[in-house]
């Protein structure tokens, strides 16, 4: 648990007073931004738990989201990291099993049933991996058993590939939907990706998600082998003919342990990602989505259309309670975080045999982690009103994080207006290193997704992702 005595801004200290003159400048980009802060590390403690959950939380505290964690793929891309597994069908069965019995074991609670919730996200992994009847069946028990609100936003990831199942689940109320394209050329998807779909393929699939769904993400990947500026402004131009009302544009990041990182890195088939060309990819589009609608840039790698933000996540960086379920999630209930068991079999078998918690880790937060989460969680947001601080740390945020602010103000990333914190351009670029300058330093985070740690990898491994190459 980190512990840190903070001084009160108003009393300052000479010394402190020093330090927020200092200027700090990031060079190296910092591909990941914490999902989940402060890392679940301890061994979990279920009484505590289970304790919790059998009393209300608080009125203020009940705006909730809840993830859903689909380990499953029908084939491994050769980039990713997150928590997946190609699995034959009764193993995906058994899996739909658990989840649904660890689903039952937190719907039961007073705590649970005291919360509003106001997004859910089907995340992977890829869900349509799954048949229709499966994601059916936890779509039908999340709809019939937890307290969602009446506008709750539903949202399931996907490939572009047997969508059919996704649009069933229209009737249980999902009106969301994401999917990975990572990039249209035919060239790098087949020789780099090794992705079979092209181009005209994954138009069909988007304008069959369009003909169904008015709400939709696409995301993308940049800096990816042989995308040369010509490939990623076609990949743009293409995702902007389509009703797209979301995009995500993540650069690619090198994860130890994935077929990428072999050709890169050890046999050298590729150069490695280079940083000035990722940051021009990245201004480029910038620059280009602010002339369309999809011009609100929301986080460091997500555009909306006007009222389209994604409210998943909105309400995950203004640091409300996420329930998550499944193999590897990561929540955030009652002032702890915690980690689900992400080995499959370990999952199971906690779940169905044990019949208990299938935690694996937890931190149960002090009141200084919360504030530092509040402020790790919330810069994930470009334009963040820190008002909301003040309601539930009953201190104003500048008490504690004055300082730390001023140095990223004097450096340029971000500019301080009384209570609001925005980022500048050139803190876009940098987002997740301001973010991570807030976090303390022995309290490592949880990289990349939403709420599922990318495997063995995250921030809190430092070495296996391996840096982009500076100039
Ligand atoms: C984890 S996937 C889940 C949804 C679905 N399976 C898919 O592939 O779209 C979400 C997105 O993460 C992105 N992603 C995964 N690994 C990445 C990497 N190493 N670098 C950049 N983006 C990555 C891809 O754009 C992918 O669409
Ligand atoms: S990018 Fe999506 S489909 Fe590909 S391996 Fe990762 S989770 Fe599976």
């Amino acid at each position: 648990m980190a512990v840190c005595i903070y001084v009160p801004y108003k009393t300052l200290t000479l010394n402190q007073e020093m330090t927020m003159k200092k200027k700090v400048t990031f060079t190296q980009r910092e591909p990941i931004g914490s999902s989940t802060y402060p890392r679940p590390n301890d061994e979990p403690n279920l009484d505590l738990i289970n304790a919790k959950l059998k009393s209300s939380c608080l009125e203020k505290d009940r705006c909730s989201t809840i993830y859903v964690h689909i380990p499953f793929c029908n084939q491994i891309c050769s980039f990713c990291g997150f928590n997946k597994f190609v699995k034959p069908k009764d193993q995906k069965e058994q899996y739909v099993v658990s989840l649904i019995e660890e689903m039952r074991m937190y719907a039961n609670t007073t705590y649970v049933q005291s919360l509003d919730i106001q997004a859910v996200y089907l995340g992977g992994g890829t869900p349509n991996s799954l048949s229709s009847d499966q994601l059916q069946r936890i779509l039908n028990f999340l709809t019939s058993n937890f307290p969602l609100s009446k506008e709750c936003e539903i949202t399931c990831e996907s490939v572009p590939t047997n969508l059919d199942s996704v649009v069933m689940l229209k009737q249980y109320g999902c009106n969301r939907v994401s999917t990975g394209i990572q990039t249209f050329n035919k060239e790098v998807r087949k020789e780099h990706l090794k992705m079979r779909q092209e181009k005209e393929e994954l138009i069909q699939s988007i304008e069959f998600i369009q003909s169904n769904f008015d709400n939709f993400n696409l995301d993308l990947i940049y800096n990816l082998p042989n995308q040369t500026d010509e490939v990623w402004f076609d990949d743009m131009e293409t995702a902007l003919k389509t009703k797209a009302t979301h995009l995500t544009l993540y650069p690619l990041i090198l994860l130890e342990n994935t077929p990428f990182h072999s050709d890169f890195v050890k046999e050298g088939k590729y150069p490695i990602p280079n940083q000035t060309r990722e940051i021009v990819f990245f201004n480029w589009s910038l620059d280009r989505l602010k002339k369309t609608d999809l011009n609100h840039c929301y986080t460091s790698r997500d555009w909306a259309k006007k009222g389209k933000h994604c409210r998943y996540i909105c309400l995950n960086a203004e640091n409300n309670q996420v329930l998550a379920f499944g193999a590897g999630a990561h929540g955030y209930l009652a002032g702890t975080t915690y980690r689900s068991h992400r080995i499959l079999e370990n999952y199971n078998s906690e779940t169905l045999d044990k019949k208990r918690l299938p935690l694996e880790r937890q931190c149960i937060c002090t009141k200084y982690e919360l504030m530092q989460r509040y402020m790790v969680m919330g810069l994930r947001l470009l334009k963040r009103d820190m008002r909301s601080f003040e309601e539930k740390f009953d201190i104003n945020w500048k008490e504690i994080f004055y300082e730390k602010a001023k140095v990223m103000q004097n450096s340029g990333y971000i500019i301080i207006n009384d209570d609001i914190i925005e980022f500048t351009k050139e803190g876009n670029i940098w987002a997740n290193n301001v973010r991570t300058y807030f976090e303390e330093e022995k309290s490592s985070s949880v990289g990349y997704t939403d709420t599922v740690g990318i495997g063995s990898s995250g921030r809190d491994h430092y070495g296996s992702i391996s840096r982009i190459k500076k100039d």
